[in-house]
């Protein structure tokens, strides 16, 4: 179905948009405007329309509430040269969307209605974009709406899609974050739900995340369920690390991980300049002796709303660890300038990689 455009008659002020975006922080201010949908057994998708940003009416035996019946996805639109707005590989977050649905048993949206929802809103609401460092996150995401208490797929879905103007991820736009070692909360398993944008996935980490906080950690680095042993990802970011040979190394995609876009993207920028990236599973005790002995060289995370971030330090109950000086270094710098650029359309990359709004 093709979106209604339904135009927020209350939309802010130009004055109190531009006192908001001054210093968005990340997740905090919203746009005027939602994208919403709704799936129904037996009808399909209907009732698409853009609308004025409102809380939604749900009722209190509403699927997501109780079984979590919930995905999402994470991507930005980003101020561009002469006026332009870049969107970066939506169609990957199109694709990785019905992933996630899939795996939660929830109905598949078609590439071309995804886009427009995201197209549309980002229209509606392009004057939320900041200038600058500055971009605009948005989230689609999917729950299930039925009002039933039975555990079984439920036979109503509501699609939407809102947008919050943000600005750095980590506070103060740190140069390198240290991380907390979660060896007995696990995030995902064989067989689980790890490599979908679930809800789930997220409420699974956020004890470890608190955990992280209390040890003065700034995020938590997730290990596998079965051994404890192998590096698999951060709460909301993929990691890469870089030898002093010059060798660059991240966790594999086996299904407990999420199949980041900027992963994907850096792993590509990367070895269309000759550096060899191995998708090779990285033992915890590794990085500690390679981070000591200096065959580490740096270490990242990168993620749509971190973009590419140093690890400076590492801590967990076997002892700390500092990456090089702990401050990042120039490989790291070097790769986010690059995947920047590309967002902006500053530097040009790969065909396909630059979708204007
Ligand atoms: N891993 C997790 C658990 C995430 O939530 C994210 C963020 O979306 C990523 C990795 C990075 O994925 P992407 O690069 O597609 O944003
Ligand atoms: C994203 O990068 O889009 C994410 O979903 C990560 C989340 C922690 C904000």
């Amino acid at each position: 179905p093709t979106l209604e455009v339904l135009p927020n008659p209350e939309s802010r002020s130009t004055e109190e948009r531009e006192k908001l975006l001054v210093d968005p922080g990340f997740g905090r201010v919203f746009t005027d405007h939602m994208a919403v949908a709704i799936w129904t057994r037996g009808q399909g998708w209907h009732s698409a329309a853009l609308t004025a940003r409102k809380p939604f009416v749900l009722d209190p035996a509403a699927g997501v509430l109780h079984y979590a019946q919930e995905i999402f996805e994470g991507m930005k639109a980003y101020r561009a040269q002469h006026g332009a707005i870049n969107l970066f590989r939506p169609e990957q977050n199109a694709r990785r969307f019905n992933a996630s649905a899939r795996r939660m048993a929830m109905p598949e949206i078609s590439e071309e209605m995804f886009l427009e929802a995201v197209e549309t809103l980002v229209r509606a609401d392009r004057d939320w974009i900041p200038d600058g460092e500055g971009s605009l996150y948005l989230r689609p995401f999917m729950f299930a709406s039925e009002a039933f208490l039975g555990v079984r797929p439920a036979e109503e879905f509501t699609f939407c899609v809102i947008a919050s103007p943000a600005g750095a991820y980590f506070k103060g736009g740190k140069s390198a974050v240290s991380l907390w070692v979660s060896d007995h909360l696990n995030r995902a398993g064989p067989g689980g739900t790890g490599a979908a944008k679930c809800g789930g996935n997220y409420a699974a980490s956020l004890a470890a995340q608190a955990e992280a906080y209390e040890q003065g950690c700034d995020q938590v680095v997730f290990l596998d369920a079965v051994e404890h042993r192998w590096v698999d990802e951060l709460g909301g970011m993929n990691l890469f690390f870089v030898f002093d040979d010059g060798r660059v190394a991240t966790p594999p995609l086996e299904g407990t991980i999420l199949p980041g876009i900027t992963r994907a993207s850096i792993i590509e920028l990367l070895r269309r300049r000759g550096v060899e990236v191995n998708e090779e599973s990285y033992a915890i005790d590794q990085w500690q002796a390679d981070a000591r002995s200096g065959r580490l060289s740096e270490a990242f995370a990168c993620g749509t709303a971190a973009v590419v971030t140093a690890v400076g330090r590492v801590k967990g109950r076997s002892g700390d660890w500092t990456i090089g000086n702990g401050d990042g270094g120039t490989f790291t710098a070097a790769i986010r300038n690059e995947l920047i650029g590309i967002q902006r359309g500053l530097v040009e990359g790969p065909d396909g990689w630059v979708r204007q709004v």
